[in-house]
């Protein structure tokens, strides 16, 4: 039976250095500021910029968040933005993905300040984390799985990770960071998707699997070898008649059978989840400190 990886406790560690760093912060009369807006009412959105306002609350953050209909345009998106950029009470700014069809998100990515851009989804902060420059921001859920490793003492340089899902937000940037040279980096890295032919035998070959593709209980006990860590970034709503909100949260792995072979999987809820959040806040610090 694999070890639990429980991401709600290592994230508290998180947090106990992040109040630190704020009290120091305060200190010199400076109060880190997170704008997050949301457009439209997906209701998972919803529920995400509601639990990120409520933690910068807990942590004693400034906390803006801007709710704007689904009929808001992109020039009125990017007035917005601009505004943000120019606010100085205003650290990290974050655009929930995904926005209504007829938002183009490239375009409001690219009008974010980059130094604001605590997704590190601005193609400069893209081209830093290519480029291993540290001063870069690096999107929150990669950076919170790295953690989960590091954390748990898996030893990552030269493990084999084997990624499903290429997305801007989470596969494509955790591929690039658990193959940086540094000392929590030096992974060989193959990124599965789609497209990819013999997808099972090449998780097999995974020393460390990372599911994000988005798809309710697709890694089966067989894709897995035994030993190997599991970390499941899906977050997916499957019916549930017998629940009171009607549906249940699943990840991308079939947890109770790939548990059996794993030698270490995080649940889903309270394994990623908790850490993307931590992450926001430590990205939000990181812009604040680097804006003094
Ligand atoms: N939607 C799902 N995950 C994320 C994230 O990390 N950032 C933003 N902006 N939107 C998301």
């Amino acid at each position: 039976m694999a070890r639990l990886i429980d991401g709600r406790a290592i994230a508290e560690k998180v947090y106990v250095d992040l109040r630190r760093e704020i009290a120091e912060l305060k200190a010199k009369g400076v109060t880190p500021g997170l704008a997050v807006i949301l457009i439209g009412d997906n209701p998972a959105s919803r529920a995400y910029v509601r639990s990120k306002d409520k933690m910068c609350r807990e942590l004693g953050l400034h906390s803006v968040k801007l709710e704007l209909p689904t009929s808001t345009t992109r020039t009125e998106l990017l007035g917005r933005v601009k505004e943000l950029n120019r606010d100085s009470g205003i650290h990290g700014i974050l655009v929930q993905s995904p926005p209504p069809e007829h938002i183009d998100e490239a375009a409001i990515v690219r009008a974010l300040d980059p130094h604001k851009d605590v997704d590190g989804f601005h193609p400069e902060n893209v081209a830093k984390l290519v480029l291993d420059d540290p001063s870069g921001f690096v999107p929150c859920t990669p950076l919170g799985v790295q953690r989960l490793l590091t954390e748990t003492k898996v030893e990552i340089g030269g493990a084999h990770v084997v990624v499903l899902g290429r997305s801007m937000i989470v596969g494509k940037p955790l591929a690039l960071l658990l193959m940086q040279k540094n000392q929590n980096g030096n992974a060989t890295v193959t990124v599965v998707h789609s497209r990819s032919r013999d997808l099972a035998k090449i998780i097999r070959s995974a020393d460390i699997v990372v599911a994000a593709i988005g798809r309710a209980e697709f890694v089966k006990a067989d894709h897995v070898r035994e030993g190997a860590v599991v970390i499941d970034v899906g977050i997916n709503r499957v019916e549930d008649s017998g629940s009171a909100r009607g549906y249940r949260l699943v990840g991308d792995v079939a947890f109770d059978e790939v548990s059996k072979k794993a030698s270490a999987i995080t649940p889903v809820p309270g394994g990623v989840g908790p850490m993307t959040i931590a992450m926001l806040m430590a990205n939000t610090l990181k812009a604040c400190r680097q804006s003094l």
